[in-house]
């Protein structure tokens, strides 16, 4: 994909395991459910969170028969949830584009977006039940809730201008916690309970960076790379950093109208670009993964899995799409 991090060979044959996998372990018996659910994989993605989970592990000290045996269901368990929140934050946000192609809900129906969204939340349970702990369970059953949670704070602040700390309440639950919940199930996948913690930690400054940078990208990303269209979070009436960033350069009833009615949206967006609302919103982003890089430092991994995840590191923040 033009990074190094996607070029690396230990990525690209992890890469290659989790496509296999997340085909291998989806096995509905409705053809509809799998359409469904093709269609979302088949558009591609970047599969962060379960390479994330694969790298952990495996620079925790798990073989790669491990890995290929125990710990690869858990990773697509991983994506399966991702791809669940995908499927139903579309219906939720109306969205009509995904992954540079028709959202699914746009082919398939709301019913079998959100009931596909369901077949997968259930096949990730499934498969932690069997390859995973209940600690593992645990861990990713606190994600899921926590996204909802997050989602529903997102959903009810619609319209309004929000505040820093409820941005990052917002961020923390809808993306942070799953990039969380992924490095940690990596160290509990390889034995080191001690680490959960610390790795979960990592992941949720890498989510934050994460989902600062989406926000980024929705000010001034090219939607062909992206894969999504630009303007739409403050058309849809969501307040995020790149607004937040510059709010004492701008009318403050200009901001109320565009996110209460969507007027002035496009305009808005032009000048929060040119107030430099997304360069300040990298910066953020930058502290987040500077913190992230400090623990993975303090932390016992080792090695070339290491080298790839500072690499994850700079990906999420130079990335383009
Ligand atoms: C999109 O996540 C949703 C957010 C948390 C911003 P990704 O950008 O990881 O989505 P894919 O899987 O690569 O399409
Ligand atoms: C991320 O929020 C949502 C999930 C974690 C599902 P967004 O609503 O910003 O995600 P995109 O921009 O539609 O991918
Ligand atoms: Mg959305
Ligand atoms: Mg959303
Ligand atoms: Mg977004």
């Amino acid at each position: 994909m033009g990074f190094p991090f996607f070029d690396h060979p230990l990525t690209l044959e992890l890469l290659r395991q989790t496509e296999r996998g997340l085909r291998e372990f989806l096995d509905p018996s409705v053809a509809a459910v799998l359409e469904a659910g093709n269609y979302a994989f088949d558009a591609g993605g970047k599969r962060l969170r379960p390479l994330l989970l694969l790298l952990v592990a495996r620079g925790l000290g798990a073989s790669d028969g491990e890995l290929r045996e125990r710990i690869l269901p858990l990773a697509v368990g991983i994506e399966y949830i991702h791809t669940a929140s995908l499927l139903h934050d579309d219906v939720v946000d109306e969205a009509e584009t995904r992954r540079g192609r028709a959202a699914a809900h746009r082919v398939f129906g709301n019913g079998v977006a959100v009931l596909t969204g369901d077949y997968m939340y259930a096949s990730a349970l499934y498969l932690y039940s069997v390859y995973g702990s209940a600690e593992a369970i645990a861990v990713v059953s606190e994600a899921v809730k926590r996204m909802a949670e997050g989602q529903v704070l997102e959903l009810k602040r619609v319209g309004e201008l929000i505040d820093e700390e409820t941005y990052f309440a917002v961020v923390d639950g809808k993306t942070s916690a799953l990039f969380a919940a992924a490095a940690a199930v990596g160290a509990l996948a390889a034995g080191a309970a001690e680490l959960k913690d610390l790795f979960w930690d990592f992941g949720l400054r890498l989510g934050r960076a994460f989902q600062l940078v989406d926000d980024a990208l929705d000010y001034a990303g090219n939607p062909t790379e992206v894969g999504k269209p630009v303007g739409q979070d403050l058309r849809e009436g969501k307040a995020t950093y790149p607004l937040l960033s510059v709010l004492d350069g701008l009318d403050p009833e200009e901001v109320k109208r565009a996110l209460l009615t969507g007027e002035g949206a496009d305009r808005l967006v032009n000048l929060v670009r040119k107030l430099g609302g997304v360069v300040k919103t990298k910066e953020r982003a930058r502290l987040e993964l500077e913190a992230a890089r400090r623990i993975l430092e303090k932390s016992p991994l080792k090695g070339e899995e290491r080298e790839l995840l500072l690499s994850l590191v700079d990906f999420v923040v130079e990335r383009t799409y």
